[in-house]
């Protein structure tokens, strides 16, 4: 295969992994600003050892990889060990988790857009993304915001951010790595169901717009989307059965079936909210789907084990039996197979 020659068999063999048997994906690749402001809240100190023992809790969670096919990394996580020494992507691969990692470098304020925010990372990605696949990272992640307000988001800012992801995409692709496309939409702000709904579906439509245009793959590639929520102060709530079918829709008007896998992210709603959404879907629109609807939690999986370790030794087993249900409920709402009962009957 000549250099910059995608193999589509290997991207297809890793999708297959991540999600086979009804699994989904683990985000443990918050940034060291947002670790350390998720341990501030619970009272955890903010070093290096910290997070480094928080993340070993995870990956060490006995039977993780039952319900986990991937974990998503942070740049200092995937360079650490187990206090054993085993590398984390060591751990996780014998574990039979795919180990992935966020390659994108935050947000910044977006020239000439007064509130709304471009990624960066992209100059010098071609080397740090060979970096991390000898580091053992098999699928990577990029993220985009978007906020929904006052004359925002603007056209300019869907497609920057757009044409970005579809240049990581391909990016990653031609080095062998998965990559998964997530553009949210962030829940702050007092907009409708329906407001998010349109944005949604246009921000989804400009990027797969691009994404053709860079020639990026469609089989290998994941998406990973926000679910279609009423903004956090919205005084309209709706039901679960609401946000599952405006969800489901919007995903099957602008999404390409050739697309293997969508993941939800959390976006900050609780895990028995995201599970009861996203199995919802999977219940309903079984037999519509062209694609496996799995998760891609970061918060929704590893909220209260954080409360409960609160970086306390004697609290590891505990945070991972609470961290071990969250995935267990993600799974099987990624099967349509959750109910309500199994969270209290853990
Ligand atoms: P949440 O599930 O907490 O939204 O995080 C997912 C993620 O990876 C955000 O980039």
């Amino acid at each position: 295969m000549e250099s910059g020659e995608v193999n589509p068999q290997l991207l297809s063999a890793t999708i297959n992994t991540l999600f086979g048997g009804g699994k989904g994906l683990l985000a443990m690749d918050e940034s060291t600003p947002t670790c350390d402001k998720r341990f501030a809240a619970v009272g955890i100190p903010q070093t290096a050892e910290a997070r480094r023992a928080y993340r070993e809790l995870i990956i060490t969670t006995p039977g993780l990889g039952r319900y986990i096919g991937g974990a998503i990394l942070f740049d200092e996580t995937i360079r650490q060990t187990t206090k054993e020494g085993v590398p984390f992507p060591k751990f996780l691969a014998d574990a039979g988790i795919v180990p992935g990692i966020k390659v994108d470098e935050g947000t910044n304020d977006l020239a000439g857009h007064p509130g709304e925010r471009i990624t960066a990372g992209l100059d010098g990605l071609r080397e740090r993304l060979l970096e991390y696949s000898n580091l053992g990272a098999r699928f990577a992640k990029w993220r985009s915001v978007i906020t929904i307000g006052d004359g925002i988001p603007t056209r300019g800012c869907l497609d920057a951010n757009a044409q970005d992801l579809a240049r990581y995409a391909a990016l990653c692709q031609e080095v062998g790595l998965v990559p998964i496309v997530e553009p949210e939409i962030l829940m702050d702000g007092d907009h409708t169901i329906e407001l998010c709904a349109e944005v949604t579906g246009e921000m989804l439509f400009t990027v797969f717009s691009e994404i053709y245009q860079e020639g990026v793959d469609l089989e290998g590639m994941i998406l990973k989307p926000n679910m279609v929520l009423p903004g956090l102060s919205c005084p309209i709530r709706n039901s679960i059965d609401e946000v599952a079918d405006i969800t489901a829709e919007t995903l099957l008007r602008v999404v390409p079936a050739a697309v293997p896998a969508i993941a939800f992210l959390s976006g900050g709603q609780s895990g028995e909210l995201a599970c009861s959404h996203l199995n919802a879907m999977n219940l309903k629109f079984r037999e519509r789907l062209p694609w496996v609807l799995s998760f891609s939690f970061a918060r929704a999986i590893q909220h209260p084990a954080l409360e409960i370790w609160a970086g306390e030794d004697t609290q590891v087993s505990a945070a991972q039996n609470a961290l071990f249900h969250r995935a267990h409920c993600s799974q099987a709402a990624r099967c349509g197979d959750y109910t309500t009962d199994m969270e209290t009957t853990k």
